[in-house]
């Protein structure tokens, strides 16, 4: 097997990445596929919720992007206490400064990539957790990535600056063919003309790129990553998990 390489981006924070990075690969890991998760958002909140707490990290995804560190990714990998099949590389707070001096590196933007080829063969997916700019972080993942999922969210200025994110997504990629799905998340069901004004604009700018799955608002959801815990097990019985479902299987049918 080799394993597909799945990045959760905007520029925007707030929107839903972090959130939807651990429980899709919470949802994965449950289905029975072998899941890397990968945080490379300096704010860590990725690796809080997956590691059950813990805010700083001594295998760290920042060893990646330092100059003269020759570590081998795969010692930088750790079992998440949610999942059997649940693996992860986190970061913290320190990864910012590293990616300020990172900038002077030669193939900056292939560092991940290259780490990801030696263990691509050990996992059937890869989510990559992007910070909410258009950092060193974020180029190597979209180097990396064989398929980009753009939440947006709900709110009036949900869709600004989608527009840039897929050209700046396009000018990273030079070229290649690119496998983007942008979703909603946080649906509300309460206001329907607001709903349906985000998806008539959706369609206009991502038309054939927008997923029939939506990740509802759920109280739940927070909750959960407030408790450093994916959905699925701070409450079995949510509903919001059936979205979570929906994604996987949607994503998988991309594939
Ligand atoms: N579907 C949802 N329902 C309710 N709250 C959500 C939902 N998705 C995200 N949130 C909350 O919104 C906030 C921002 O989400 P987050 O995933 O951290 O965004 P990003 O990573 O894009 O900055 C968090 O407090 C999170 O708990
Ligand atoms: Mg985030």
């Amino acid at each position: 097997m080799t394993a597909k390489i799945i990045a959760l981006l905007n520029q925007k924070g707030g929107v839903g990445k972090t959130t939807t990075a651990i429980n899709l690969s919470d949802t994965l890991a449950k289905q029975g596929f072998r899941v890397l998760g990968i945080d490379l958002d300096p704010q860590g909140n990725f690796s809080k919720v997956v590691s059950g707490g813990e805010v700083r990290f001594e295998k760290n995804v920042l060893q990646l992007f330092q100059k003269d560190n020759n570590v081998d990714i795969s010692q930088l990998i750790t079992l998440s206490p949610h999942s059997d099949d649940f693996f992860y590389i986190p970061t913290d707070i320190r990864l910012s400064r590293v990616i300020e001096s990172g900038l002077t590196l030669s193939f900056r933007e292939l560092r991940l990539s290259k780490h990801l080829n030696s263990v691509k063969a050990d996992f059937d997916f890869i989510i990559l957790d992007c910070p909410p700019n258009l950092s060193l972080t974020t180029t190597n993942a979209i180097v990396a990535a064989d398929l980009f999922l753009m939440p947006v969210n709900s709110g009036v200025f949900a869709l600004d600056g989608l527009e840039d994110l897929l050209d700046a997504l396009q000018e990273v990629s030079q070229g290649q063919e690119l496998h983007y799905y942008v979703f909603r998340n946080e649906v509300a069901a309460v206001n329907k003309k607001i709903n349906n004004a985000i998806d008539e604009d959706l369609l206009e700018i991502a038309s054939q790129r927008v997923l029939r799955t939506t990740i509802r608002r759920s109280e739940d959801i927070g909750q959960a990553s407030f408790m450093y815990l994916p959905l699925s097990q701070y409450k079995n019985g949510s509903v919001a998990i059936n979205d979570y479902r929906a994604l996987v299987k949607e994503i998988t049918s991309l594939l």
